[in-house]
């Protein structure tokens, strides 16, 4: 088991990648924190996950509430591994798109993460180690119509990873990010409808990818395998941002 006796906290692990990043990490032995607002979706993942090896428990919080942030990191910590995984991706064109939900996405996707891993990561500096992974997107370095805000607010995310790399690192810190491309899950289907298979059919591997193809990565870069890896971008993208 590659996470025994590792603790672990990813925040919207109640769904889609944060869940299926979850069960990997559960059945290598870690013990899992899953966060997200809806504590039914969160008993249901938690059931779920309950065959173990490992184990997971449903930690309630809202990333975009700063209070909930505290309390999260208060709740989880210390942590071994951190997934900064919970973001909101509503669409609308720039010129369609409302200061509201400007804001709101900025204050989950970007202001959430920073406090939460600025809460966490003094724990695992002084234990002299840790993994923090940042789950970016390929947006981030392309233009996606209707994305531009949330590109943003990821392009912010990969900003932390090479910036948590510089400061966290010399003290036994990694921190990477991996950037899916079109991943089927339930909240991006509601959020896109059509348009992410669309998306998919436009890359390389032409087609979109399972949730549990993004965790594996994000096993990887979590766990020992990738001990040499830090401040860097992982694209589990299928190719889009090769071309
Ligand atoms: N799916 C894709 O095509 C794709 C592509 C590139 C990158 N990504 C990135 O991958 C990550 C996961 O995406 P996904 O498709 O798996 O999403 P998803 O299926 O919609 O799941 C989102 C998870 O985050 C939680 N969450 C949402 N807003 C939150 C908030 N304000 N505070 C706390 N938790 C919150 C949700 O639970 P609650 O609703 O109960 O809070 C849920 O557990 C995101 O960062 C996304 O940007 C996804």
């Amino acid at each position: 088991m590659e996470l025994k006796d590792q603790v672990a906290l990813i925040t919207g692990g109640t769904a889609g990648i944060g869940l299926e990043t979850a069960r990997l990490f559960v059945r290598e032995g870690a013990s899992v924190v899953i966060a997200g607002r809806n504590p039914e979706r969160g008993a249901k993942a938690v059931a779920e996950l309950a065959d173990g090896p490992g184990s997971a428990r449903f930690a309630a919080a809202d990333l975009g509430d700063l209070e909930d942030v505290r309390r999260l990191a208060e709740d989880a910590g210390p942590v071994d591994i951190l997934v900064n995984n919970a973001s909101l991706f509503p669409v609308a064109t720039t010129v369609d798109q409302d200061v509201e939900t400007f804001q709101r996405l900025f204050d989950t996707n970007v202001r959430g993460t920073f406090f939460l891993t600025a809460a966490l990561a003094p724990a695992m500096l002084a234990k002299g180690a840790g993994s923090i992974v940042n789950v970016s997107t390929m947006a981030a370095v392309m233009g996606v119509p209707g994305a531009s805000v949330y590109s943003a607010t990821k392009a912010a995310l990969a900003s932390f990873t090479r910036t948590w790399a510089a400061e966290f690192s010399p003290s036994g810190v990694r921190v990477n990010s991996v950037a899916p491309g079109p991943t089927l899950t339930d909240g991006v289907v509601v959020e896109w409808g059509d348009g992410v298979a669309e998306l998919g059919k436009s890359i390389p591997l032409r087609r979109t990818a399972g949730p549990a193809e993004i965790a594996e990565s994000i096993l990887f870069l979590a766990s020992a395998r990738s001990s040499f890896v830090t401040g860097a971008n992982l694209a589990a993208d299928g190719g889009a941002t090769a071309i």
